[in-house]
């Protein structure tokens, strides 16, 4: 990308931007002084502001979802001929990117059978609500509804999403929520509720059993859990955690729903996250990376079983899924999502985000070695996070206002764009979230290691 300076027609848009546009998850004063950032370009791993300013992206898009970076004109291609062939027919009727995408989704997903369509990775959690409520009605007259989600866990923003959320900043102000969802601990061993103890995993999934006992089994339809909890704070599984959720599931018939709205399509080295530990889920829910952004799309995925559940036959009028999302009939984000599954598989993708997501963790276990303020290093493949605390013995979190001050480091100085946790908890908003697109190169790497590394010094020392 060539360095620009503002033309006429950006500076417009800048002023129309600052005047009209209400910003996700920002509060807006400052934008009275100062136009909000606005990206007008992107090629690979860079992303290019309306003021010239040229960055590398290290939180792909912001959240986690140009998995195949930007760019991409094959994408744009394939959108840009099946929109003028078919742009859109409702759902209830097929169409052949939605059809050839299911199959090439299921090619890498054993087990599962079934593929729904909708636009967001909210709206994929409220169809898979949806489907554990109307099997509690059909198979255990309505008493099997309660869906059990984990503390920091995000579903989505939609008041039934939030019902399901485990970070009660984002919650603050929006109840009353949704009946019938239930919170049980987290599993973080770094911040264990037990202190140091053996077999944390272990430990940490017999909650969803304790949980499950106090709420009455033949109460619990489902849990919901992303495989590596991304926006409360890059939280990955400990040891045995997994295997003991699967167990309690199967022993009070306790349907499994994985959130895999961050990590599915690739972002931790497998094509879904939850495919390292060997689950087996009845629901599998995913979005952002599906289509790199490029069109909206996100995939409510079910095991044949539950599909099974929702054939009716004679007069019963309520037993099929009774679900329709306008949006989900549009052809451009299957389209998309072909395209970008191929570029993954083309340039093995899946190789590279483990090949460079351990250079990414090796290298980030030497900035811990430099700075104390780093208390944990986190994550699998290119989806890491770093928690920040003011004593490594105590392991008091920083404020979230020295987060902000650090990337905003990386931002001005080092012209490289991070993530970072976000009023999603007041005081453990002190994770640096990092989830380079799949493509990053080891360059890539040492340059956001290296922005992080001055930023830590510049600011943090
Ligand atoms: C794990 C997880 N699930 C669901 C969602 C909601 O997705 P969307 O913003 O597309 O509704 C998000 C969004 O960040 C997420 O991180």
């Amino acid at each position: 990308m060539n360095k620009q300076t503002v033309s006429n027609e950006q500076q417009q848009a800048l002023v129309a931007d600052q005047e009209n546009v209400w910003h996700h998850l920002s509060n807006h004063t400052p934008f009275e002084k100062t136009a909000p950032m606005m990206m007008v370009e992107g090629k690979g791993m860079r992303v290019r502001d309306a003021k010239g300013n040229e960055y590398l992206d290290a939180a792909s898009g912001g959240l986690w979802t140009v998995n195949v970076g930007y760019g991409r004109e094959s994408i744009a291609k394939a959108v840009y001929d099946q929109l003028i062939k078919m742009n859109f027919y409702s759902q209830t009727a097929g169409n052949q990117p939605a059809a050839l995408f299911a199959e090439k989704l299921l090619s890498k997903m054993p087990g599962m059978g079934r593929v729904y369509y909708s636009n967001s990775g909210s709206e994929a959690n409220e169809k898979a609500y949806k489907i554990v409520r109307q099997i509690a009605e059909k198979k255990y007259g309505g008493k099997k509804h309660k869906i059990l989600f984990r503390e920091r866990d995000y579903h989505g923003t939609t008041i039934t999403a939030l019902s399901s959320t485990g970070q009660f900043e984002r919650k603050n102000q929006y109840g009353p929520f949704t009946p019938g969802f239930v919170e049980f601990p987290h599993c973080l061993e770094y911040r264990s509720q037990w202190g140091s103890i053996e077999n944390y995993g272990v430990k940490a999934a017999m909650e969803l059993e304790r949980v499950i006992l106090e709420e009455g089994p033949d109460t619990v339809g489902a849990v919901v859990l992303e495989p590596i909890t991304a926006g409360g704070g890059v939280i990955t599984p400990p040891k045995g955690y997994w295997e003991t959720i699967q167990k309690i599931c199967n022993k009070y018939d306790v349907l499994i729903h994985i959130d895999e709205v961050v990590c599915g399509l690739g972002r931790t080295g497998k094509w879904f996250g939850y495919q390292h530990y060997g689950i087996k889920p009845d629901i599998v829910t995913m979005a952002k990376g599906v289509a790199s952004g490029y069109a909206a799309i996100s995939c409510t995925v079910t095991t044949e079983e539950v599909f099974d559940c929702f054939k009716t036959e004679g007069d019963d009028r309520d037993g099929y899924f009774r679900d329709v999302s306008t949006f989900g009939g549009c052809t451009a984000g299957p389209a998309a999502a072909l395209e970008n599954i191929r570029i993954i598989e083309d340039e093995n993708l899946l190789e590279n985000v483990q090949v460079q997501g351990e250079y990414l963790k090796s290298r980030l276990l030497e900035l811990k070695d430099k700075h104390p303020i780093i208390g944990d290093v986190r994550g699998k493949g290119l989806f890491v996070g770093l928690e920040l605390v003011k004593d490594r013995d105590s392991k008091e979190p920083v404020d979230e206002s020295l987060v902000m001050k650090i990337a905003g480091h990386c931002q001005n100085e080092s012209k490289v764009l991070i993530g970072r946790t976000n009023r999603s908890f007041r005081e453990y908003n002190n994770t640096i979230a990092l989830s380079p697109a799949l493509i990053a190169t080891q360059a890539d790497i040492d340059e956001i290691v290296d922005a992080l590394d001055k930023a830590l010094r510049t600011v943090a020392s």
